[in-house]
């Protein structure tokens, strides 16, 4: 079998760190091609070019300072460029890019070509909900796996031990990915519920909101617990609203699911933003233009995913944790309601 041309599309924070580990896996394993294309959405920095600093400096100055990538992770600007030849691609952008990124690479790709989405995000079809891997699939005709977990970026960058879970619908192909992206201090579970895996992934950001406000208002660590149990009892409760019986309740308990919830409600930048908006009382496009440096946040935006996702369904009142955080983003709804959400929220779902 021929090595296979890895190409990763993305390089922000967190495709940054994943390209630490998938530059030193390649060297190691003879099923993948050793030099790496890294698709870089292209930037000036101090008036040098973001591709030019990562192939010269092996740092990506912007997303990820401080650590250096392997010297065979090549940074490439045209997306068709960097997609050319290339049997595994490995998606990690913001999720309001990857439609855009998909149409552009369409008809550049060859056959037997693989995917994995390490995406966090939603998006709406006309039957309601679309997963990020659903609009890969439905556009570029690709079987797409899902790598979710509690992997804040700069830990998994400083090879500090985590967990991660891959969600396949091809069993051979999660191995694949596996092979690509474990590390003794990244160890990955794969599993074969790809879509309960997703949702777990995209859905936690919401709650890490509502964690944030909590923080916001100094209310403790009893408080975010509340926040936690709650979050998750809507995400189980969403899951089985949109994927039915084919939800497994064993993979919330995989590192997608709790694990990630929880690091997303003490680390990450969607509770810290959520914090600052209690704090300052801006609004949250300026705290993210404030504070993250080019690094997009995704809480909010998934909570107004969820929430349209959810009024054509007229489900809103079924979720009211979920329906607060886009209010009180949004919709000028006062943060202090977090608390009544809480006190009025049902027990159990
Ligand atoms: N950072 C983490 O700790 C982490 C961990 C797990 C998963 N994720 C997920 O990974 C995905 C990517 O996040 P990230 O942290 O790598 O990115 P990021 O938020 O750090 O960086 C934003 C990226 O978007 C790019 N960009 C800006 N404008 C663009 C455009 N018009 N078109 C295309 N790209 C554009 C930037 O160049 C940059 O690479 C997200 O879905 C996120 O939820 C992040």
């Amino acid at each position: 079998m021929p090595a296979k041309k890895v190409c990763i599309v993305g390089s922000g924070n967190w495709g940054s760190a994943i390209a630490k580990i998938i530059g030193h896996n390649v060297r190691a394993s003879n099923r993948f091609d050793p030099v790496v294309n890294m698709w870089v959405y292209e930037e000036m920095i101090d008036g040098r070019k973001l591709t030019e600093i990562i192939n010269t400096e092996h740092e990506n100055v912007k997303y990820l300072p401080n650590h250096k990538l392997p010297a065979n992770v090549v940074a490439i600007p045209e997306l068709v460029d960097a997609v050319k030849g290339a049997k595994v691609l490995v998606f990690v952008v913001p999720h309001q890019f990857i439609a855009k990124l998909c149409d552009q690479m369409k008809n550049h790709l060859g056959e037997g070509t693989i995917g994995i989405s390490l995406i966090k995000g939603i998006s709406e079809g006309p039957d309601g909900l679309k997963l990020v891997s659903d609009i890969i699939r439905e556009k570029l005709e690709l079987d797409v796996s899902v790598l979710m977990g509690a992997n804040i970026a700069n830990e998994v960058a400083e090879e500090k031990f985590c967990e991660s879970t891959i969600g396949a619908r091809n069993e051979a192909n999660g191995q694949i990915f596996k092979e690509l992206l474990q590390t003794p201090n990244f160890r990955i579970t794969v599993v074969m519920d790809s879509d309960t895996v997703e949702l777990c992934g995209a859905l936690k950001n919401i709650v890490a909101v509502a964690a944030g406000f909590s923080d916001g208002f100094g209310l403790g660590d009893n408080t975010k617990a509340a926040v936690i149990r709650l979050g998750m009892m809507e995400m189980v409760a969403f899951a089985r609203l949109f994927l039915g019986e084919s939800v497994c309740s064993e993979t919330f308990l995989e590192s997608c699911g709790v694990a990630d919830l929880i690091t997303t409600c003490y680390g990450g930048r969607n509770r810290r933003v959520a914090e600052a908006f209690v704090k300052t009382s801006k609004s949250i496009t300026e705290l993210e233009a404030e504070m993250l440096n080019g690094q997009k946040l995704q809480g909010p935006q998934t909570s107004a995913d969820v929430y349209n996702v959810l009024q054509k369904k007229d489900m809103v009142n079924k979720f009211p944790l979920f329906a607060a955080v886009y209010q009180i983003c949004f919709e000028g709804r006062l943060a202090k309601e977090i608390i009544t959400c809480l006190q009025n929220h049902p027990e159990h779902m």
